[in-house]
């Protein structure tokens, strides 16, 4: 099947997506605080390459070369996130004016060139002041966001209308407050449920103060999901698959959909009433105007009664004999469809935006060329089956890539490549892969 842009419509909304502590580097300078990632990248043996985002792309010098990019390769909206501690060092309190005119001129730079920013106000990097009174597991938590989300709303709102809440509430809440490998590098069950309840509140909080300080906004808030399948057909597969669909897909959903959390499939989940008070059930809904989808691969998941509340484990895709990317995910085009499915069968969503989606590879540079085909692969099979859902009747209205550039991946460190852009670390250079070539020419296609 040959794949067109004017088969997703003339409104579809095409995109990259990046995230401040993953490229921006410059994480001490003019006046930004710490972030929990600055601190928690401190300690090598955190990071796989034992790196950190200190300097990563130093994007917060090149952004006006990182927005070129952009427009070389025709990519007309630009998703990226605040860093919180840029803006308010301690986490509330006094404002970092630098920081925010480190944004502004971001913001200005792309409307100059015609691409429309979207902002994340959270993409996982909590400011340090505020993780060591508690960060999410402190309910103080709801206050200090608000204020972030007035000051950021206040002082970019004029020209971003496209904002999303959290990224991936599952991942930095699960990974940093349970299985701690990413930061702050919390454990357990104890700092897992008031933290997700928490954050599950904010999405809240924050969708309510950008409607009413942002006019005309679309919010939304940025959900992983993951395909999870049962290993075999065997009531404990199925059982523990169960769990870990509620851990994966629907423990951030269901909430801001009114429907409460599942703890009809997961027991663990009861304690969460000792974290809530009286009215907290009221205030979990929120009717975003869309919820951005974001997808990389499916799990197969075995039943395993020495894994402490999930009572599973995931079987792993170089386990299980399949192609897979450069994370060991397994490549699975027909997860972004089914997820659109399973998501859109609430009856609840007005409208998706796929928000991330993407691939690593072990890229390498020829001379100035770096030839990706498994990327182009990925992303051509990805698209085919968000357009096999749309024209299902899904409202789906967007496709964002992870990412831009080559970057800081989290516990992965430099050791994972995601970019239509390669990026030599030595030097900060930027070249562009085939890929983004590839994704610029099919954005050149002029709708009929
Ligand atoms: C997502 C994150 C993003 C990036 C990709 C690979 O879970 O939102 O920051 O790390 O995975």
């Amino acid at each position: 099947m040959s794949l067109n842009k004017t088969d997703f419509g003339p409104d579809f909304q095409w995109g990259v997506s990046t995230a401040a502590y993953q490229i921006e580097g410059a994480y001490k300078k003019r006046g930004k605080g710490l972030s929990i990632w600055d601190v928690f990248t401190q300690n090598s043996a955190n990071i796989k390459d034992g790196s950190n985002g200190n300097k990563s792309c130093n994007h917060y010098k090149h952004y006006k070369k990182d927005i070129d990019l952009l427009k070389k390769l025709n990519i007309p909206n630009y998703r990226f996130s605040i860093s919180w501690p840029r803006i308010l060092p301690s986490g509330f309190g006094e404002v970092n004016q630098r920081g925010i005119d480190f944004y502004s001129r971001l913001i200005d730079r792309c409307l100059d060139k015609g691409i429309t920013p979207w902002i994340t106000l959270y993409h996982w990097d909590l400011p340090n002041e505020l993780e060591l009174k508690g960060g999410w597991t402190n309910r103080d938590i709801l206050n200090w966001f608000a204020e972030y989300t007035e000051v950021a709303a206040k002082n970019f709102g004029d020209r971003v209308k496209n904002w999303l809440v959290l990224n991936e509430p599952a991942t930095f809440i699960g990974a940093g407050y349970f299985l701690g490998y990413h930061a702050p590098g919390k454990k357990g069950i104890n700092n897992f449920l008031p933290a997700m309840h928490h954050a599950n509140l904010c999405q809240g909080i924050g969708g309510r103060i950008l409607k009413e300080t942002v006019p005309f906004c679309k919010a939304g808030t940025a959900l992983s999901t993951t395909q999870i399948d049962s290993h075999s057909a065997s009531i404990k597969d199925v059982q523990a698959k169960n769990r870990f669909d509620v851990i994966f897909n629907r423990l951030f959903i269901e909430p801001l959909l009114g429907l409460g959390y599942p703890v009809k499939d997961f027991d663990a989940l009861k304690k969460v009433s000792q974290c809530m008070l009286q009215n907290d059930e009221k205030h979990l809904p929120f009717d975003f105007d869309f919820i951005g989808l974001q997808n990389y691969t499916r799990e197969v998941v075995k039943y395993n009664p020495l894994i402490p509340y999930a009572k599973g484990r995931i079987v792993e895709a170089k386990d299980r004999n399949v192609e897979c990317t450069g994370m060991g995910w397994e490549i699975y085009p027909e997860a972004i469809y089914n997820m659109l499915h399973k998501l859109n069968a609430y009856g609840k969503i007005k409208e998706f935006v796929v928000t991330e989606n993407g691939a690593s590879f072990p890229d390498i540079k020829v001379e100035k060329k770096i030839n990706d085909p498994q990327r182009i692969e990925f992303l051509k099979a990805h698209m085919e089956q968000v357009l096999r859902a749309k024209n299902e009747g899904i409202n789906v209205t967007g496709y964002f890539i992870w990412t831009l550039l080559d970057n800081f991946e989290w516990a992965e460190g430099y050791t994972q490549r995601f970019g239509l852009v390669y990026t030599n670390f030595k030097n900060r250079k930027r070249y562009i892969k085939e890929s983004g070539y590839w994704f610029a020419g099919f954005l050149a296609e002029k709708s009929e």
